[in-house]
């Protein structure tokens, strides 16, 4: 059955494209209702756009964790949301609401969890000199970059310039989050 999903990004947004290009494609049994940004330059929003996709811009310097987050809660019920895919978003989630989306919330992060957590995993991998670097997608916890690993994939990234090093984190990030939501949805 098709079920109902919000994407969560403050940036970039390519694993938003990804992820919606894979909804259109019928690659993954989901449909993406909307787009939950933090920030109005995000580029992001350009890309929902021309997607054909609401955005609901959040205003965390006019509103506090508790307003955002209890309306997100009531208009997700409305809209009967089944699950939540954070993208690059660049705000925490509080427990009250991490709560109550439990096992709902996906998200990815550029790093071989649970090594390097927070900003910057890839610019640590780099300066540490790691021979190998990965993606990692899991379920959203209380603590950050930290709960339940659905899938993981490591790169060797030995005398690869950084560049390319990036750009091969992305292309991996963007197959790993469809695979992942896959496997969620057998499960
Ligand atoms: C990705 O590296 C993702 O793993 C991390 O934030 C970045 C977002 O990139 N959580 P984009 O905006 O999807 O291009």
């Amino acid at each position: 059955m098709l079920k109902k999903a919000v994407v969560f990004a403050s940036g970039n947004g390519s694993n938003f494209q990804a992820i919606v290009d894979a909804s259109k494609a019928k690659e993954i049994d989901v449909s993406i209702e909307l787009l939950i940004c933090n920030n109005e330059d995000a580029y992001v929003i350009e890309r929902a756009i021309n997607s054909g996709i609401d955005t609901l811009l959040v205003d965390y310097k006019k509103y506090t964790y508790f307003e955002i987050e209890s309306m997100l809660i009531k208009q997700f019920k409305e809209m009967k949301i089944d699950y939540i895919f954070l993208a690059g978003f660049l705000r925490k989630l509080s427990p009250y609401f991490v709560t109550h989306f439990k096992n709902k919330i996906l998200n990815i992060h550029p790093s071989l969890l649970p090594k390097y957590k927070g900003l910057d995993a890839i610019e640590q991998a780099l300066a540490n000199k790691d021979k190998e670097i990965g993606v990692t997608v899991h379920y959203v916890d209380e603590k950050l970059d930290n709960g339940p690993i659905i899938i993981q994939e490591e790169i060797n990234i030995m005398g690869i310039d950084s560049e390319q090093v990036y750009q091969n984190v992305h292309e991996l990030e963007h197959r790993l989050y469809i695979e992942a939501i896959n496997k969620v949805m057998e499960e």
